[in-house]
């Protein structure tokens, strides 16, 4: 007897499918097949391939259920290729000099039949850049920016039990949506949502506390309101009675407040009910205590939950003045905001979602209070994030655009992100040719239209850079005025439009390259002195100095918080990333994160002194010395030698010129005569051993949790050499991956991935991510030639998975079948039907059986192209149900049989031989019974 061979391995824990839990959302995340290049599609010729080629479930190609790609890169998400690519100086610079191209991922899933009948959908958070998505050989989906999210709705297109679903996907990341690093592949995550016939629909509840603009007049009423409107769907055949309820949970799960509805909801239509509660004195959420409250909404059908949808809420009011700036909860708070874009060293733009709360406490350290998220959406997490840890974000539109297709891109930002405490701004767009002309006053009109059918909570801006003063320009359009750069306009932008409110949507643009000291146009580097802005920037101190002393502008987003890859300007290759970071691309701090501390945070003693003290060969040669402080006054001492106190100037700060001498240069913040602040910075010895210093002590063992770990050289006296340039290399001991390495350092052609990096300037980072299910020790060790090596032991905690699909591969199925009309004589199994006759035959599926009409005789016929192994040794097909009498024929040739007409297997040998591979079944029937085949069929590899 020859073996069963397995159909499906389902690898990877199979999740419980506890039928009572009202809504799954299952991470698709892992098991994809990726294939870097294009797969180009077979020639489309002939009448029958002309006549299918459009069909339903006729895909061909990469893009067929069956295809073999037995020899693809298995990975997980999110997953960024480009950031996997060598250096090309030959790619475009703005994409950091990565070559892009086109990418194939498919994904095989099984669904349980016990979700027959559920609501089943598929989420795709973001790919870069343009995509086209089959399902089970159907054009599902082309998504057309690689910012936004997109759902497919499966039952249509679903098989149940043993069959599989294919899930393929074309990414063109040839095209560009910016001129910044893009990345490219599926590079956030991916869901299976399963819910009931009638459900909240995906983003379907808005629920975001308003405050009256009336005071109550009795102290039992409440100022505050949640309306919340629910979006439900019926994918149901019948209407159905459904009862929404709202709740409001404090956050220890405290039930505050909760209301309901009934309703009736239509099947396949969307449903729309409001809800309202109104709870009294909320804690209220603002960027220094972010309280957060959740917002549940049940729906139940005859008392039982089937859906349940929870997200968090903020309780918090903004208001913009035009001569007085922005308030949060009546508060007046300056602005102090950056804006970035989504990719960090090592891992382009497939961030663990963990990343985003590391870069987000750098920047709160900072003193920076909100995120504007140029020039597109970011990833949900991010936004949970920002809720989580207190901070503001302008929410950007990727595409100016007013046609349907863009106006969905922006509704669907706004229904997504509406609910979150953190979005304080809606951006239609970021300098755009039209801004100072009517069509661009036309288009804004528009699309400041679309977002307010959606939230009237939020004022919206546009990010302008010219056109300010035309007759007609997009600033009459918009709630807040957004400028990028042009400082010398604000007065009299102010002055034409003294009621419109006013930000700094983008400033500075200055180059600075961490821990290096020259302007050096020949290596490509940047002035940490704060001296080399961009023509149509300024310094960082500069820029902030126009927005503070203005109190009509409500605050200023820095270009940029973090380096990015690509747009090295003003340099080109070598040069990869950018420099105009606050931190480098590691998020290791440059001197203006201390400048932007010292201007924005007043609750703490700021003192950092540039440069390092590491200068031989420079003895008696002034070198430029800057206290970046809040102090009033600082005292510098050069070896315990004062150099004189100087008052500081809190925006240009404080400089001297100290002629070199090798030791301790040591400075001491003053306020009120009093020291508050010291900082002491010596020149140090050559490296002798390695540190590792990680962000946490611990990481969670859910196999997505990535924890960024700074490597740094040490002298005899433990004292980190600032200049050291050793390279390193990394072994790791236990259940963890390196992901990614940086050293910040825009000129540096090592790969990210790996385990070797050189440090720059002293630094380097190693990031890890823990494989799943996993705890226990985690050794990290860092060798270099000559110094001594470091080791890291971390300790991996226990977490659980988030849910999941387990992943499945299969075997080469056969399932694309033509049945003969039947015969009352035995006939030709090769009988010739001519190419043209599309309707004699008709297809036949493998898992249903067919009765002939006429006669006991039919002839199936399929062709295939055998997956490469079968093609060089042959195998064997194996027909796992199979009723009738039946002869199989391959090529011509006999290769089986079946004497008896009850249901049975059979294993037919399947010779090697390339090229398409033609298979007939001549099939009896016995007095009328079901012929054809009850199971799938599949070709298995010889033993
Ligand atoms: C701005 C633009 C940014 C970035 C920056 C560099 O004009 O909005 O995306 O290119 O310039 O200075």
């Amino acid at each position: 007897m020859k073996k069963i061979f397995l159909l499906l391995l389902a690898l990877g824990t199979p999740l419980n499918h506890a039928s009572d839990l009202p809504r799954e959302k299952l991470s698709l995340d892992r098991g994809w097949l990726f294939h870097w290049g294009d797969v180009p599609f077979p020639v489309v010729s002939g009448h029958q391939t002309s006549y299918l080629n459009a069909k339903a479930g006729a895909a061909t190609g990469a893009a067929a259920p069956i295809y073999d790609d037995t020899d693809w890169r298995e990975l997980n998400l999110p997953h960024d290729w480009a950031s996997e690519a060598p250096f090309d100086p030959k790619a475009n610079l703005a994409q950091g000099y990565r070559p892009r191209g086109i990418g194939w991922y498919r994904r095989y899933l099984q669904l349980d039949p016990a979700d027959r009948g559920k609501h089943l959908e598929l989420q795709f958070d973001g790919i870069s850049t343009h995509c086209t998505v089959w399902i089970n050989g159907t054009l599902v989906h082309r998504n057309w920016c690689g910012y936004t999210s997109f759902t497919i709705d499966l039952p249509p297109l679903a098989r149940f039990g043993e069959e599989f679903n294919t899930i393929a996907i074309r990414v063109d990341a040839d095209a560009q949506e910016g001129w910044w690093y893009e990345g490219a592949g599926i590079y956030r995550h991916t869901w299976l949502t399963k819910r009931s016939p009638v459900h909240i629909a995906t983003d379907g509840v808005f629920a975001q506390p308003t405050r009256s603009a009336q005071k109550p007049l009795f102290p039992w009423q409440s100022e505050w309101k949640i309306p919340v409107e629910v979006t439900l769907h019926n994918s149901g055949e019948q209407t159905e009675k459904v009862q929404v309820e709202a709740a409001l949970l404090d956050a220890d799960g405290r039930i505050i407040e909760k209301t309901s509805i009934d309703c009736e909801t239509l099947p396949l239509k969307d449903t729309i009910v409001t809800l309202s509660m109104s709870p009294r004195n909320p804690k209220l959420w603002s960027v220094d205590t972010p309280y957060l409250y959740q917002v549940r909404t049940i729906l139940r059908q005859s008392g039982k939950n089937v859906d349940e949808e929870t997200h968090s809420c903020g309780f918090r009011t903004l208001r913009f003045d035009s001569n007085t700036g922005f308030y949060l909860n009546d508060q007046p708070l300056k602005i102090h905001g950056v804006c970035n874009h989504q990719d960090h060293a090592g891992v382009g733009v497939a961030m663990p979602d963990s990343m985003w709360d590391f870069r987000l406490r750098l920047l709160k350290e900072m003193g920076v209070n909100a995120v504007r998220c140029s020039h597109h959406p970011p990833a949900a997490e991010f936004l949970e994030s920002c809720d989580r840890l207190g901070m503001l974000v302008m929410d950007e539109a990727r595409n100016f655009n007013v046609s349907p297709e863009y106006i969905r891109q922006l509704e669907w930002m706004i229904r997504r992100d509406r609910n979150h405490p953190s979005v304080f701004l809606w951006s239609v767009f970021n300098e755009e040719p039209f801004q100072g002309t009517e069509e661009g006053y036309e288009m804004t009109r528009r699309m400041v239209a679309a977002v307010k059918r959606l939230d009237t909570t939020r004022p919206v801006t546009a990010a302008m850079s010219g056109g300010f003063f035309n007759p007609i320009n997009v600033s009459a359009a918009v709630d807040v005025m957004g400028f990028n750069y042009h400082q010398q306009d604000y007065d009299a932008f102010h002055k034409q439009h003294p009621t419109l409110p006013i930000l700094s949507s983008e400033d500075t643009s200055c180059f600075i390259t961490r821990g290096e000291y020259r302007n050096d146009k020949e290596k490509q580097t940047g002035d940490s002195g704060d001296t080399y802005a961009a023509p149509w920037g300024a310094t960082h101190r500069n820029a902030w100095r126009g927005i503070a002393t203005r109190p009509f502008i409500a605050g200023g987003f820095v270009w940029t918080g973090f380096d990015y890859h690509g747009e090295p300007t003003p340099f080109a290759w070598p040069s990869t990333s950018s420099s105009f970071g606050i931190l480098d691309l590691c998020g290791f701090p440059k001197s203006a994160f201390y400048i932007h501390q010292a201007q924005w945070r007043n609750d703490l003693p700021v003192l950092e002194l540039i440069p390092h003290w590491n200068w031989p060969g420079m003895e008696n040669q002034p070198i430029r010395v800057m206290a970046l402080s809040n102090a009033e006054r600082v005292e510098l001492f050069l070896n315990g030698k004062s150099l004189g106190e100087k008052a500081v100037d809190p925006y240009e700060m404080v400089e001297w010129q100290v002629p070199y001498q090798p030791g301790a240069l040591e400075a001491v913040g003053k306020k009120r005569g009093q020291e508050v602040s010291r900082k002491k910075v010596e020149t140090t010895g050559s490296p002798v051993s390695l540190e590792l210093i990680p962000d946490r002590s611990g990481i969670a063992g859910d196999g997505e949790d990535a924890l960024p770990i700074t490597v740094r050289v040490l002298d005899d006296k433990n004292r980190p050499v600032p200049t050291a340039m050793l390279p390193v290399t990394f072994t790791l001991r236990g259940p963890a991956d390196i992901i990614g390495l940086g050293n910040g350092d825009p000129r540096c052609h090592e790969p990210e991935k790996g385990n070797q990096r050189s440090l720059f300037n002293g630094l380097a980072q190693v990031i890890v991510q823990t494989q799943a299910g996993s705890s226990g020790p985690l050794v990290l060790r860092a060798e270099s030639k000559g110094v001594q090596s470091a080791e890291l032991n971390i300790s991996v905690n226990p977490a659980p998975e988030k849910p999941f699909v387990p992943k499945a591969r299969f075997s080469q199925r056969i399932d694309r079948w033509k049945a003969s009309p039947g015969f009352s004589v035995k006939p030709d199994p090769l009988l010739q039907v001519p190419d043209n006759d599309m309707n004699s035959w008709s297809s036949v599926t493998p898992g249903k059986t067919i009765t002939l009409t006429q006669g006991s005789w039919s002839i199936f016929s399929a062709k295939i192209k055998p997956f490469m192994q079968q093609q060089k040794n042959g195998g064997v097909i194996h027909f796992q149900g199979i009723e009738g009498k039946a002869e199989i024929w391959i090529d011509g040739k006999l290769s089986a049989t079946k004497s008896d007409f009850s249901s049975g297997t059979l294993m037919a040998p399947f010779p090697a031989g390339t090229g398409e591979r033609k298979i007939r079944i001549l099939m009896e029937s016995k007095e009328g019974n079901p012929i054809g085949f009850s199971s799938i069929i599949c070709i298995q590899p010889s033993d």
